[in-house]
């Protein structure tokens, strides 16, 4: 490996560019937002918050007996931004737009709003927002508060309190099967959680979407659930999709998919390049050693310091037919005798001069190994802390 982190030119899409823009931006100063949403467009950056207000709002399934339209207007200087949030039995969708009556107005500084919905977990304030319930002060809101009062509370927990649902949790909604069939998103959760509120840039291989039948994971329009899990859970990131059948149609504000082969360092190296680097990369495809092996040998260089390397389903480490082997436990070939070589690698500084392993690539870059049943954690970093003294490494001699 020739350096710590290569660097990709990273030619994210111009509208994801924009996301990327407003989600850094949301971390900073008054002014770099204000900055950041004067020069994406008012309307285009209002259009990006209502999209992910709507995509992350938690509505248990209840029967609402008519439709609740909730009036958005984010203003930005002299400008009114007006979108319609509309909750039904069905679920939310939004759109550009103004009604006479809604149940509920929620108004607000467009850059304020930001603030709340893409900056770090708590910067957010309502210190220019005004709220108009209907019907808040009749007898029979009193009586029974209308339905329309709890999808508002939905909608403003969802811009302040970025409810923190857990990963186990997110798995079953979207229909991961990180959780149930597997058991990773407790593991998930605790590597991941500390890293929930950054922005960051997370790939993961493999958008999976059984179709049945003879057609395995070829449907281009099912699959990504964990794509899904993944934007719910990091409010902030940028979500990467690639598998090598083509699901580009799944891609999302914040979701891209693109189509890439994780055995051709080639196509890999063109996925970098669109993705730039990158923060957490899941292997989670084709799950063949040899597979493993070439993606984890291109993409490694390309995490950044403090990044997580995922690797799930190492049972098939132990089975031939996906290229594992269950007597030869130590081989290089496969995913895990690979992984238990990193292991020494860990200590590569301890090793004496016996010329009995030599140096590997990935010593001075891996700084953690955490390994459960089926899925290990390679944690990126520098690991060079010197090894022990020489007097301590070596039997004392002995006096003639
Ligand atoms: C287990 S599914 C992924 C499930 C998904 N990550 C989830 O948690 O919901 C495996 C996916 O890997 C893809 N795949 C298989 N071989 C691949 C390869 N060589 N390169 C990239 N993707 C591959 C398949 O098309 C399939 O969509």
């Amino acid at each position: 490996m020739t350096g710590v982190l290569r660097s990709p030119r990273g030619v994210v899409s111009s509208a994801e560019n924009t996301i990327a823009r407003v989600i850094s931006a949301a971390g900073c100063r008054d002014e770099e937002i204000a900055s950041v949403v004067e020069s994406s467009g008012p309307e285009r950056v209002a259009e990006i918050l209502v999209d992910e207000i709507v995509g992350r709002v938690d509505l248990p399934p209840v029967e609402l007996d008519e439709e609740i339209v909730v009036q958005l207007w984010f203003t930005h200087g002299a400008k009114r931004i007006a979108h319609l949030v509309k909750a039904g039995s069905a679920g939310v969708t939004c759109e550009p737009g103004e009604t006479r009556e809604p149940h509920a107005r929620i108004e607000q500084d467009l850059c304020e709003a930001v603030r709340a919905v893409f900056g770090p977990r708590g910067d957010g304030a309502a210190a220019t927002r005004r709220l108009e319930l209907r019907g808040s002060g009749t007898p029979q809101a009193f009586v029974q508060p209308p339905r329309a009062f709890w999808v508002t509370q939905r909608l403003l927990a969802t811009m302040d309190d970025r409810d923190q649902i857990g990963l186990t949790e997110l798995a079953s909604r979207h229909g991961s099967d990180k959780w149930g069939i597997h058991r990773y998103t407790p593991h998930y959760q605790h590597h991941f959680e500390p890293l929930r509120d950054r922005p960051l840039t997370v790939l993961e291989i493999g958008v999976g979407g059984l179709s049945g039948g003879t057609t395995g994971y070829g449907a281009p329009d099912k699959g990504g659930g964990s794509l899904r899990m993944w934007k719910r859970y990091f409010p902030r990131a940028l979500v990467y999709g690639m598998d090598i059948a083509d699901k580009r149609a799944l891609s999302e504000q914040r979701i891209t998919v693109l189509r890439a082969d994780q055995s051709n360092p080639v196509e890999l190296h063109r996925v970098v390049e669109e993705t730039g680097p990158l923060d957490i990369v899941i292997d989670d495809g084709s799950h063949r050693s040899e597979h493993v092996l070439t993606s984890f040998a291109t993409l490694f260089p390309y995490v950044r310091d403090g990044g997580l390397y995922v690797i799930e389903d190492l049972q098939t480490s132990y089975w031939p037919r996906f290229g594992g082997n269950s007597e030869a436990l130590d081989g290089p070939a496969t995913s895990v005798g690979f992984l238990k070589s990193l292991v020494d690698g860990l200590n590569h500084e301890e090793i004496l001069d016996s010329g009995a392993r030599p140096p590997g690539a990935f010593d001075r870059h891996i700084k953690g190994l955490h390994f459960y049943h089926n899925i290990v954690f390679v944690e990126k970093g520098l690991n060079a802390e010197g090894g022990g003294p020489a007097w301590l490494r070596h039997p004392p001699r002995r006096r003639a």
